[in-house]
């Protein structure tokens, strides 16, 4: 039985829906099973990452394996791992951010808290691998609404490059570390296939919807946080910094996904396709 949090989440669907596919035993935690969707063949379980030791002991009962993503568990990761290992569970795999490296601005909001969480992992006992993806290509879901009211997008930073990876991507790496011996104590940075700005991205959904979006490049002051809604606020400052600084400069790819895997990573032109109707009013 492997036991996901974040089930609901970008890469937790796709994972649960894998692991159903293939017929594995997945318990899928979520705030609100009424809500969750998610595939039959999945288990589904409510979760409140902040419930006492004795609430969270039936999620594990029976779980050789934990998918952690500090989206659903908050600060509550030491409790949740304590729990895990105490019902059994021998591996553990984190959803990270490729942030944490050699080098990188150990006073970044967001390298601290994927640092702490991959600390705590390394420390809870369990055998571990740490998944450490850069830019998801789902971020691109912060211009759906603009690309519902019309065919502009405006946003910062037209030249900025990344290597979006597919959601689907990450979950398939997960699938193999939780179930294949061999990844523990292994980090694995995960890109998508190729450099695209995001003229291009915006160019490729376009090009799925049938349209001719155009990108509207603005300041980095006249941003809004409607521009990202998937950012919490606090963090907006020392993401633009980051996203500034990859304007023109080719970013890290990796090959994991493939070699991990066994097949090629996911464009983000297969992306747009799989995810078209979302952008559709
Ligand atoms: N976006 C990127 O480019 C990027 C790149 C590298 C790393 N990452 C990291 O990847 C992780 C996010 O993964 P994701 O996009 O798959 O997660 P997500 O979709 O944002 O969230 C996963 C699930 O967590 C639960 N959740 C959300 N907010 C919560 C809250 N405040 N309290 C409790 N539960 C909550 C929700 O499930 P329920 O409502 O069903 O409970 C949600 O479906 C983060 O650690 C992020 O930093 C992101």
């Amino acid at each position: 039985m492997i036991v996901a949090t974040g089930a609901t989440g970008n890469v937790g669907r796709p994972l649960v829906t894998q692991l159903a596919a293939a017929q594995i035993p997945v318990r899928a935690l979520t705030r609100d099973p009424l809500r969750a969707q998610l595939p039959p063949g999945a288990e589904v379980a409510r979760f409140d990452p902040a419930a006492e030791p004795a609430a969270l002991a039936p999620l594990f009962e029976g779980a050789s394996a934990l998918f952690l993503n500090r989206s659903a568990v908050g600060e509550h990761t030491d409790a949740i791992l304590a729990a895990a290992r105490k019902g059994g569970v021998q591996r553990v795999v984190m959803l990270s951010s490729g942030i944490v490296q050699d080098g990188a601005d150990e006073t970044h909001p967001i390298y601290v808290l994927h640092a702490d969480l991959e600390k705590r992992v390394r420390e809870s006992g369990l055998d571990w691998t740490v998944l450490r993806p850069n830019a998801f290509a789902t971020n691109a879901f912060q211009w759906a609404e603009q690309i519902r009211a019309g065919d502009t997008v405006r946003g910062p930073f037209a030249g900025a490059l990344t290597a979006p990876i597919h959601e689907a991507d990450i979950a398939a790496v997960a699938v193999r570390a939780l179930l294949d011996d061999g990844h523990h104590g292994t980090v694995h940075r995960l890109t998508g296939p190729t450099a695209v700005s995001t003229d291009d991205q915006i160019h490729a959904i376009g090009q799925e919807l049938g349209r001719d979006l155009r990108f509207v490049e603005v300041p980095p002051e006249e941003v809004t946080q409607e521009m990202f809604p998937h950012v919490p606020a606090a963090m907006l400052p020392a993401l633009l910094k980051s996203f500034a600084e990859t304007v023109g400069v080719a970013p890290e790819i990796t090959t994991t996904v493939e070699s991990v895997t066994g097949n090629p990573a996911r464009t983000f032109t297969e992306w747009a396709r799989d995810h078209k109707d979302d952008f559709r009013a």
